[in-house]
């Protein structure tokens, strides 16, 4: 199974490419899903068809889904739901809604990965289109495999020590309800499922990231620091999307002007990104929804090409050895020295901090063992040394 994220600013044509590329990949032949992880759902929109938070049949090998929180809290979170109430109810918390529950943070994102995960187990789709929300919450949303796994690892161990101490003490717990099996259950497959969603999606060959660029600076600015964020992450990002470019043939004063600010900024792009592999798409005169237009972008982005095969799959995280060090090498584009934190390890974590984001990076075994001797900033790459034991 393919996964495709696209991501970027506001605005620049995330939804509009997903639906075009989905189109196409379904037209190709390929089991195609595309589905809409942004709240403010506009899928439906580009696609002209109605959709909801099932997923839905809408052309030859083409389903297409908007997540709706609502529906999963009633339905994939029913278990977790049931007891969290309880839990409140017996603080004098009165009766909560699932409703009320579902403004918890991350439960959508959630939603959105554990979708992922059931795709992979049922072979399901041979590619599964992600549009998803501006850069910032998409980013939680990549983040959340490698934080909630902590979170929830935390919560049930406590959970396990009130339950164990329940049963020593007085037998049962008189205030507080005890979560039931099925929760505890629920809890234990969120943590084993969210193992397995990390390797997916941090899987080059499998999962890439396209970042959606406009020819407008503060576009291009954002762009950068989203691709730092996604390396930090350990997430792949595969090629940019260059969407809106103004045909040349544009003639006219104010066109020529745009057009001459717009080739500065595209060649700003290429320096900054090189080598990654830039697709272009132009400005349409009108608005670009339905078959057609879609249509029209899949041509300018990907001609005859397949757009599920990957352009490019180079992971962010490398290993390599010198004379006297074993390296961890961590792709960090756009970064400077002073704005990136390394804390100690502990254990088998290392913590990396860029700007305000932060990701434990679970160590490789042979590493976690070893002592961590330095790191320095090299060509875009933050370089991790550990020092060689005798036999290694
Ligand atoms: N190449 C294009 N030519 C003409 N119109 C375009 C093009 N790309 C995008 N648009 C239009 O720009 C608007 C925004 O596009 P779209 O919704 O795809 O962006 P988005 O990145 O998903 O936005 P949001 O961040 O709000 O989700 C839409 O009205 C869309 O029809
Ligand atoms: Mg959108």
């Amino acid at each position: 199974m393919r996964v495709i994220i696209y991501t970027g600013k506001g605005g620049v044509g995330k939804t509009s490419v997903a639906a075009a590329t989905a189109k196409r990949t379904a037209k190709m032949g390929h089991r195609t899903l595309v589905m809409s992880t942004d709240a403010a759902h506009s899928l439906a929109d580009s696609l002209e068809m109605q959709l909801s938070g099932k997923i839905q049949n809408i052309d030859e090998n083409l389903d297409a889904i908007e997540i709706d929180i609502l529906y999963e809290m009633e339905t994939r979170w029913k278990e977790i739901e049931g007891y969290i109430s309880d839990l409140l109810k017996s603080q004098g918390m009165g009766t909560i809604s699932s409703k009320e529950l579902a403004v918890l943070p991350g439960m959508e994102l959630m939603s959105a990965l554990f979708y992922l995960w059931d795709f992979q187990q049922n072979d399901q789709y041979d590619v599964v289109i992600m549009d998803t929300a501006p850069t910032a919450e998409t980013l939680r949303l990549l983040s959340f495999p490698d934080v909630s796994q902590w979170y929830i690892d935390k919560l049930y161990a406590i959970l396990r020590r009130v339950i164990s101490m329940a049963r020593f003490t007085v037998g049962k717990m008189v205030d507080i309800p005890l979560p039931s099996d099925g929760f505890l259950k629920s809890m234990q497959s969120i943590s084993n499922r969210m193992i397995e969603v990390r390797t997916l999606i941090q899987d080059s060959e499998k999962t890439t990231i396209r970042l959606v660029v406009n020819p407008e600076r503060m576009v291009i600015n954002e762009t950068k620091r989203a691709y730092t964020y996604m390396c930090l992450y350990g997430l792949t990002v595969e090629c940019l999307i260059l969407n809106r470019l103004l045909p040349e043939g544009e003639a006219g004063g104010y066109f020529a002007e745009k057009i001459e600010e717009q080739k500065r900024y595209v060649e700003i792009i290429h320096e900054a990104f090189d080598p990654m592999p830039i697709l272009e798409s132009y400005q349409m005169a009108t608005e670009l929804i339905g078959d057609k237009k879609l249509s029209m972008v899949a041509d300018m982005l990907f001609g005859d090409s397949d757009p599920s095969v990957l352009l490019a799959n180079e992971s962010p995280i490398a290993f390599w050895d010198d004379d006297e060090h074993h390296i961890m090498a961590l792709k960090m584009p756009f970064s400077t020295k002073e704005q990136v934190e390394l804390y100690n390890k502990q254990g088998d974590i290392l913590i990396v901090q860029v700007g305000n984001h932060k990701r434990n990076i679970i160590l490789p075994l042979s590493l976690a063992k070893l002592e961590m001797t330095g790191a320095e900033l090299k060509d875009n790459r933050l370089l991790v040394k550990f020092k060689r034991g005798d036999n290694q």
